[in-house]
């Protein structure tokens, strides 16, 4: 595995490994703290394609002013590890300055892509505005860069599938965006790079989303499609968080849905106390 991280010597090296060995590019983007449902993402990616790039950029423009860019975990030698053994051939670990253009830093401004307002405004971008231009914008930009054929991304974040896939087709990028499921922990805690800020209390607390979202599964099974009452349900259980969102949309549009008679999408986010500060979570089951 080659850790790379200057945008011209990745495209190199990845010309000279393709004329080599042919066949298909696969590209996984993660800002790193890397995880098993990252993990996850690298070994379907690296089943089904013959060169792997993971890359790992904690992207400033996707993150707010009052947002936790400055301490988000980075730990480059734990995840270069868990590269290397996992076969990844590339692992991509740019500076931000490798990134973005001498203009950005000076005039903290950039080209963007800007999804349109109704996708955007809602769920996690109402709450993050910006959040998914910056996140647009930088994978629109690896994936220039590493020319890759398919692209993983986690359905944990489901909104910001949704956004790329909606990218990929609006732009005509020619790439296949592959959704793959969300890991758990064992007590269905989804697993988050964000887990390392909860201490032993908030993390009891947070199980309540992943509760909510499996309890609304059982009733929707049982036959009930009001989204209202399920949303009530979800909601009696989370009373000891403080609740951004919990909102059920169609899994084909995103939008908003009273009665469930299509494949739906129950969304939340909700903060967690630690020591005083809080810990932003989001978590989805498909209904
Ligand atoms: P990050 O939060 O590091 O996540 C990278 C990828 O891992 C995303 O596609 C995310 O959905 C997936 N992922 C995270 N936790 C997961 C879990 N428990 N199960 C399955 N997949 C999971 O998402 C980002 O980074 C950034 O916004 C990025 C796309 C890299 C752009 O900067």
């Amino acid at each position: 595995m080659k850790i790379i991280s200057n945008v011209e010597e990745l495209r190199r090296e990845i010309k000279a490994l393709k004329a080599e060995k042919q066949g298909y590019i696969g590209l996984v983007p993660t800002m790193g703290a890397l995880h098993k449902g990252h993990l996850s993402l690298i070994e379907t990616c690296r089943a089904e394609n013959e060169i792997v790039i993971v890359s790992v950029f904690v992207n400033p423009t996707q993150f707010g002013p009052n947002e936790d860019y400055d301490k988000y975990p980075r730990t480059i030698e734990a995840d270069s590890k868990l590269c290397e053994k996992a076969g990844v051939d590339f692992l991509f670990a740019p500076s931000p300055k490798d990134i973005y253009s001498e203009y950005y830093f000076k005039n903290k401004e950039t080209t963007l892509i800007c999804p349109p307002y109704e996708v955007v405004n809602k769920l996690c971008g109402k709450s993050r505005p910006g959040h998914f231009d910056g996140v647009c914008t930088i994978v629109a930009k690896l994936f220039n860069i590493t020319k890759c054929d398919r692209a993983y991304f986690g359905k944990k974040d489901a909104q910001q599938l949704f956004i790329i896939k909606n990218m990929v087709r609006d732009l005509n990028f020619d790439i296949d965006i592959i959704g793959c499921p969300i890991i758990r922990e064992e007590d269905n805690l989804a697993m988050s790079s964000r887990n390392t800020y909860l201490n032993d209390e908030a993390r009891s607390a947070a199980l309540n989303i992943s509760k909510a979202l499996f309890k609304v599964k059982e009733l929707r099974e049982k036959g009930i499609n009001e989204s209202a009452t399920l949303i009530d349900t979800a909601l009696t259980i989370m009373q000891n968080l403080e609740v951004e969102y919990t909102e059920i949309v169609s899994l084909e549009t995103f939008e908003n849905i009273d009665i469930i008679d299509e494949k739906a999408l129950m969304l939340i986010a909700a903060k967690v106390n630690v020591n005083g500060s809080k810990v932003r979570l989001i978590d989805n089951i498909e209904l």
